[in-house]
């Protein structure tokens, strides 16, 4: 059982969390009471939107659907430089002296943001810090990102995305772990700037596409990913499980 606990999100919360992304297991009967014998208090599980049947299962014995992703493909080898022009934007490579900033824009962006958030039973300064966390970790972890791809504009951290390399099928890809563009710099199309430097990357490290999660429902991120060449390839759902329910 040990080896399905979430680490990181233990820690956060301070009580036992699994990411079991095994449906089958998950509904086979006794499974859940033997989670919570072993005091996991909490289950988080992600599968494919093909899967409703098991969705619906899933509900049946108390899970909850907490977001809808969309997984954003481009093989292109070039993106949008700077769209709309703008004097003096740079893009380039993040490094830790860019951690404060990150945190700053992590924590204006992402409020009320993702599966977290969703749950009204996770303590909401704990959400609050996942996402600064990240930001940070992505640029001082190599376990969570390879590069940072970071947007300057005005003396100023205008927004970042980071990546990390995947392998599947022998094949090597670029996966988007998070991004985000401060509020004072959105609407000005610097975020296709950023993934016009992710799609550059991935082409000088040969990888074979570049992916992205995102939120259905967050209409400005699908914006710029489609206007960049992404297409939309796979959907998935975050189900969370409560033992004792
Ligand atoms: C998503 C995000 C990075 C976009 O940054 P940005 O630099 O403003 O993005 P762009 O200007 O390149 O493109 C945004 C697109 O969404 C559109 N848009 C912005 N707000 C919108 C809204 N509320 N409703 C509909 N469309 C919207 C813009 O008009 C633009 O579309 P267009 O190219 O057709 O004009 C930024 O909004 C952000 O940081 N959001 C919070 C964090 C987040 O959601 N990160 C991504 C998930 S990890």
């Amino acid at each position: 059982m040990t080896d399905f606990l979430s680490h990181i999100d233990s820690q956060r919360f301070g009580f036992n969390i699994a990411r079991i992304d095994d449906v089958s297991l998950l509904l086979t009967k006794g499974f859940i009471s033997l989670l919570r014998e072993k005091d996991i208090r909490l289950v988080i599980t992600r599968t494919g939107i093909e899967n409703l049947a098991s969705v619906n299962l899933l509900a049946d014995r108390g899970f909850r659907i907490m977001d809808i992703q969309s997984v954003w493909r481009s093989t292109h080898r070039h993106g949008p430089d700077n769209p709309d022009k703008i004097k003096d934007l740079s893009i380039g490579f993040a490094t830790a002296a860019d951690v404060p900033a990150f945190r700053e824009i992590a924590a204006g962006s992402f409020e009320g943001y993702g599966h977290y958030f969703a749950d009204p039973r996770l303590d909401r300064t704990r959400c609050r810090e996942i996402y600064p966390d990240w930001a940070a970790r992505t640029l001082t972890d190599p376990n969570a990102a390879d590069e940072v791809i970071v947007a300057r504009l005005d003396g100023k951290t205008a927004g970042f995305l980071s990546l990390k390399i995947h392998e599947k099928h022998g094949n090597r890809f670029a996966a988007c772990v998070m991004g985000a563009v401060a509020e004072a710099f959105r609407g000005r199309h610097i975020f296709q700037a950023i993934l016009g430097g992710a799609l550059k990357w991935q082409q000088q490290h040969r990888l074979g596409w570049t992916q992205y999660n995102a939120l259905t429902g967050n209409i400005p991120v699908s914006r710029a990913l489609a206007s960049c060449g992404f297409r939309p390839a796979e959907a998935c759902v975050t189900l969370h499980g409560w033992t004792d329910l």
